[in-house]
C-alpha cells in the first residue's frame, strides 16, 4: 500500500524495468501483457522516460495487450491499439512487430481464429514474464466480466470474444462520450493466459476501487468476482494499492 498514486506507479514502473532486465539476461527476451484504461497511463509516461533516460530499452521486448473493442478500427482513437501507440509504442523502441494487440477488425467468423492463434503466440513465445493489471469496479481483469461459471471453468477460460457488464460500459462512457455511443464487445485475453504469466502486478488506485479491492482480497473466492482468482496464484501475484483504494482492506 501506497500513500498515493504516484508511488504506486513509479513501483509499477520499477518492478516492470526490471523484469525486463532480468527476462532478457536470463532468456534473451521479455514477454510484457499490458493493459489500457486510465491506472496505467502514467506507468507508461514513466516507461518511456526511463527508455529516453537510456536506462530502459524494448528492444528485446514484445508485449501482447489484455484486450481490444470488437468490431473497431485500429486507427479508431477510442481503439485500444491508439491508446497502446499514444501512451507507449510510439515513444519507446519497441519493434513494431512484437506490439501485439487483439484485431477489432477480424471478420465475424473469424474471431475464434484470431484468438486461439493469440494464445498460440504467447504460448510459443513461452508465456508471459509479467502480467500488468488493473481492476474494473466489478472486479473484471482484462474483460473477463463477472460470470455464473465454477471457479475451475473460468479460470481455464481462453482468449475470446465477449461482451461488456453494464458496469464496464458506465465507466466506458469515459472514452465514449455516451453509454449509447460504447461499443458493447470486446476481444480479451483469457483467465487462463493471465494467471500462467509468472508475475502478475495488479495496480488500483482511487477511492472508486476501495469496494472491489477489498471484495477481491477479502471477499468470497468466485467468478462473480474475476480479481478474486489471482488469490489462486497468491505467490506470482503484487498489489499495488494506494491509501485511498485500500481504504476497505481493514
Ligand atoms: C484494460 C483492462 C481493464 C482495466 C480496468 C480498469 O486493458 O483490461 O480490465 O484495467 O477496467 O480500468 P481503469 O484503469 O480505467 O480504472
Amino acid at each position: 500500500v501506497f500513500p498515493d498514486a504516484a508511488a504506486a506507479v513509479r513501483s509499477a514502473a520499477e518492478r516492470i524495468a526490471r523484469i525486463v532486465a532480468e527476462s532478457v539476461a536470463a532468456r534473451g527476451k521479455a514477454v510484457l501483457g499490458l493493459a489500457t484504461g486510465a491506472t496505467p497511463e502514467k506507468v507508461y509516461d514513466d516507461l518511456a522516460a526511463r527508455v529516453r533516460a537510456g536506462t530502459l530499452s524494448f528492444r528485446d521486448v514484445t508485449t501482447y495487450n489484455l484486450d481490444e473493442y470488437y468490431p473497431i478500427q485500429p486507427v479508431d482513437p477510442r481503439s485500444y491499439r491508439s491508446y497502446m501507440q499514444r501512451f507507449l509504442f510510439d515513444r519507446v523502441d519497441l519493434a513494431p512487430n512484437r506490439a501485439h494487440v487483439l484485431d477489432g477488425t477480424v471478420p465475424e467468423a473469424a474471431t475464434a481464429a484470431h484468438a486461439a492463434e493469440f494464445d498460440r503466440w504467447i504460448d510459443a513465445d513461452g508465456g508471459l514474464d509479467l502480467q500488468l493489471l488493473g481492476i474494473g469496479r466489478n472486479g473484471h481483469i482484462g474483460f473477463n466480466e463477472p460470470s455464473e461459471l465454477a471457479v475451475e471453468a473460468f479460470a481455464s477460460q481462453p482468449t475470446r470474444v465477449v461482451g461488456l457488464h453494464p458496469i464496464t460500459k458506465t465507466d466506458a462512457i469515459r472514452e465514449f462520450g455516451s453509454l449509447e455511443a460504447v461499443i458493447p464487445r470486446a476481444l480479451t485475453m483469457g483467465v487462463r493466459q493471465i494467471l500462467a504469466a509468472r508475475t502478475i502486478l495488479m495496480l488500483a488506485t482511487g477511492p472508486h476501487k476501495a469496494p472491489i479491492v477489498a471484495r477481491a482480497l477479502k471477499g468470497p473466492l468466485t467468478a462473480n468476482v474475476p480479481a478474486s482468482l489471482l488469490r489462486t496464484v497468491a505467490d506470482k501475484v503484487v498489489w499495488l494499492v494506494d491509501e485511498p483504494a485500500a481504504a476497505e482492506l481493514g
